[in-house]
């Protein structure tokens, strides 16, 4: 029998991008950094026909570019390496793989890397192949599902092989060092809380800017669209973080319930109110880091027409006590001019100036996700002299990560992710009543566009997006934070 603390991984869609690019190079480091456990095996499987050779080359590829890259470690890593050309859609051939599994006696890690067309059949191939017990950790990456029905839809097969405690629903936005950071800027200093409130707080802004286009997924992307592959997860979870009321400890259950809470407060949008709290646009072509690209609708395998926003901007609004007037303001969008991910506190003005010879600012919170992690404040200053008049300058206090904690290397979010989900934590990742209610409020957003026939509109890549979306804050003497 498998015991409860002695796993392998089997990473089904082993041959593709994620599981190359991010899964391999990340369990890479744990091994090389002494987070694997010593006898744990990593069969990967994949309907793709691989030569064991190739397949190690090309996980070596991506990670022997890099400096840190360690040739013993990579050598007694491939050995723990085992990949199998064979279809885990198919119960029989899954039931033989299964016995072959079974021999090491140990539970499984099983990670689902492969498209969401495939994740049904895989499914119900894993039930019937009986590879799994209540031992058994499962992993899944976004998308989980398109809507909020299909993914009760997904989630309710998953539940019937599995307990919640071992589904692990990955958003890889939570194993971002930054991100977590925010838990411990808001609840390890006394300093933010009493004014993390509608009494000094004017607005807050969520900005996930890429440079990159549709990156050759443009048939998952013009399906998608920017609302559904970024809002519904990476910033509805970075607003989640930011708005939730203190968690009682940092179990897995006590900080979703608090994040579901939040959820479960954003003010509908629909069709009344969409036009006034929505913009979408998509992207034409332009210029991105000094290169010229082409637009969306030339972008190869594009469906003509296509309708699909790669940029959303909108004012979310929380019901609640702590959050009454004040809004959220989220964008994210493809070929914006820099690959930027922060969030802005932008507090209210002092009730009271009584410096009358020079302007004071309010203060501005800027928590930097990506890239150069770090937090800056904009306090307002005296500049120095005798003059009678004193002159107020805004100053900036900086605290840079990378310049403070000499850390050797960028350490990616799959990493930690992967070691929690070894560790059995589940604290970074989403609850089932999570992921549903975001799709809830995304779905409405989503009919509301269609009922008043939103029309699409577009920016030039390499531009912060369309002007309708500096008027969503202008219209409220607002605006967004660029620096
Ligand atoms: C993914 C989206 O979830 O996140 C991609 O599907 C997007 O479209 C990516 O490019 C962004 O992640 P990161 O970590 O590069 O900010």
């Amino acid at each position: 029998m498998p015991t409860d603390d002695a796993y392998n991984i089997l990473i089904i869609g082993a041959a593709g991008d994620l599981a190359l690019n991010k899964l391999y190079p990340a369990l890479y480091y744990l091994h090389r950094d002494g987070n694997c456990p010593e006898e744990m095996s990593i069969y990967g499987i994949s309907r793709r026909t691989l030569r064991k050779n190739t397949f190690l080359n090309t996980i070596k590829s991506n990670i022997a570019a890099d400096k840190f890259f360690d040739d013993n470690a990579w050598q007694s890593f491939a050995r723990r390496l085992i990949y199998t050309s064979l279809d885990a859609t198919d119960p029989p051939t899954m039931k033989k793989f299964s016995r072959e599994l079974k021999k090491t006696r140990r539970s499984l890690i099983i990670y689902l890397a492969m498209p969401p067309n495939l994740f049904t059949a895989t499914c119900q191939s894993l039930k019937s192949a009986d590879i799994v017990n209540e031992h058994t950790r499962i992993v899944v990456e976004k998308p989980l599902g398109d809507s909020q029905h299909s993914f009760i839809e997904t989630n309710n097969l998953l539940s019937d092989i599995f307990h919640e405690q071992q589904i692990y629903r990955i958003d890889h936005y939570l194993g971002k060092e930054a991100v977590q950071n925010l838990l411990v800027l808001r609840f390890a200093n006394l300093l933010y809380e009493p004014l993390w409130n509608h009494n000094y707080i004017d607005h807050v802004q969520i900005t996930v800017a890429e440079t990159v286009g549709v990156d050759g997924r443009a048939q998952f992307y013009d399906a998608t669209g920017a609302l559904r592959d970024m809002v519904q997860n990476h910033l509805l979870q970075l607003l989640c973080l930011i708005a939730m009321d203190p968690p009682a400890t940092l179990s897995s259950n006590a900080v979703s319930d608090e994040k579901l809470k939040i959820l479960r407060s954003l003010k509908t949008i629909d069709h009344t109110n969409a036009r006034d709290y929505t913009v979408r646009a998509q992207y034409t072509g332009g210029a991105v880091d000094g290169k010229s690209v082409v637009g969306y609708m030339e972008e190869k395998n594009m469906p003509a027409q296509s309708t699909t926003e790669t940029f959303v901007a909108l004012r979310a609004e929380i019901d609640s006590w702590r959050w009454s007037g004040v809004p959220f303001y989220l964008r994210t969008g493809k070929r914006l001019p820099k690959r930027s991910s922060e969030i802005v506190i932008q507090y209210k003005q002092v009730p009271h100036i009584i410096f009358p010879h020079s302007a004071a600012s309010p203060n501005t919170l800027i928590i930097r996700l990506q890239p150069n992690e770090g937090i800056q404040l904009k306090v307002m200053n005296k500049v120095p002299g005798l003059d009678q008049d004193i002159e107020l300058s805004p100053m900036t206090l900086d605290l840079f990560f990378s310049k403070i904690f000499a850390q050797n290397r960028h350490i990616d979010a799959y990493e930690l992710l992967l070691l929690n989900v070894i560790r059995g934590d589940t604290t970074l990742f989403m609850r089932a009543d999570e992921v549903e209610a975001a799709w809830e409020w995304v779905d409405k957003i989503r009919a509301g566009w269609h009922k008043i026939k939103h029309p699409i509109g577009q920016y030039t890549a390499g531009t912060w997006g369309p002007t309708d979306a500096v008027a969503l804050l202008a219209k409220r003497d607002r605006s967004w934070y660029e620096q």
